[in-house]
């Protein structure tokens, strides 16, 4: 994977600006019509950045654990269909999202398996090219997941964990901090679109997005707390 930095991000939207811009207004359209059958989570930084690194990163195989609603899911699989191939796998102990998913995305590139993902291992793709980390918050959570699925994965899957920077830093005791102490104990580094971490990321990329004409807000949330990062 190239440098992943916010110049690299910015070449992302120029690149996919086309195809980012109708997945964005399909996504404010739906989430107008559902009205709270849809509660979304990832903010639209952490959603497009998300859907270009899936587009440039083209995987065979996503994993995507936490669905809730499927506002995630519907931002993954809008890439896998714009791509022309990929499947996804998906895990949540709610089924919600089964129903904001509709048939021209899921069909023939969606799995969705309900129940705890620790008790669901052997359904994650040998073949695995994307991990979408968006589930338990814990520590506990997060020391499973590096222990028991980071493993099963090929070496140098590109990853991306929600939850992590609410501030500067993660909160003690949360999945981030057991995440940021585990990469940092191996000198991986990370992306984050955090405004509370790294102000000057959205800044840069609110100006990008400004003069592509994709600066209508897809939803008001300015909370984007995710990392993206590269297994060893
Ligand atoms: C923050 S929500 C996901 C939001 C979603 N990614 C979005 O963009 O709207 C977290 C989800 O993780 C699920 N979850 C929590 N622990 C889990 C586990 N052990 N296995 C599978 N799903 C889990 C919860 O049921 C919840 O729906």
């Amino acid at each position: 994977m190239a440098v992943l930095d916010i110049a690299y991000i910015g070449r992302l939207y120029v690149k996919y600006q086309i195809d980012l811009g109708k997945v964005r207004d399909a996504q404010r359209s739906y989430l107008a019509e559902r009205g709270k059958a849809m509660k979304p989570q990832l903010d639209d930084y952490e959603a497009e950045i998300t859907y270009l690194l899936l587009r440039e990163q083209r995987p065979e195989a996503v994993v995507e654990i936490g669905t809730f609603h499927g506002w995630s899911t519907r931002w993954i699989l809008s890439a896998l269909r714009d791509n022309g191939t990929g499947h996804l796998s998906s895990f949540d102990i709610v089924d919600n999202a089964v129903k904001n998913v509709s048939a021209d995305l899921s069909d023939g590139r969606w799995a969705f398996t309900k129940g705890d993902v620790r008790e669901n291992l052997a359904k994650v793709p040998d073949n695995t090219a994307y991990l979408f980390i968006d589930a338990d918050h814990g520590a506990r959570f997060a020391r499973w997941y590096i222990g028991n699925l980071f493993p099963v994965v090929p070496p140098k899957t590109p990853v991306s964990v929600h939850d992590v920077f609410h501030g500067r830093r993660p909160k003690p005791l949360s999945e981030g901090s057991v995440v940021i102490k585990w990469l940092g104990e191996r000198g991986i580094e990370f992306f984050t679109p955090s405004t509370a971490r790294a102000p000057e990321a959205t800044e840069y990329l609110a100006e990008v997005k400004e003069e592509l004409g994709l600066d209508i807000p897809v939803r008001t949330s300015s909370h984007n707390p995710m990392i993206f990062f590269e297994l060893p």
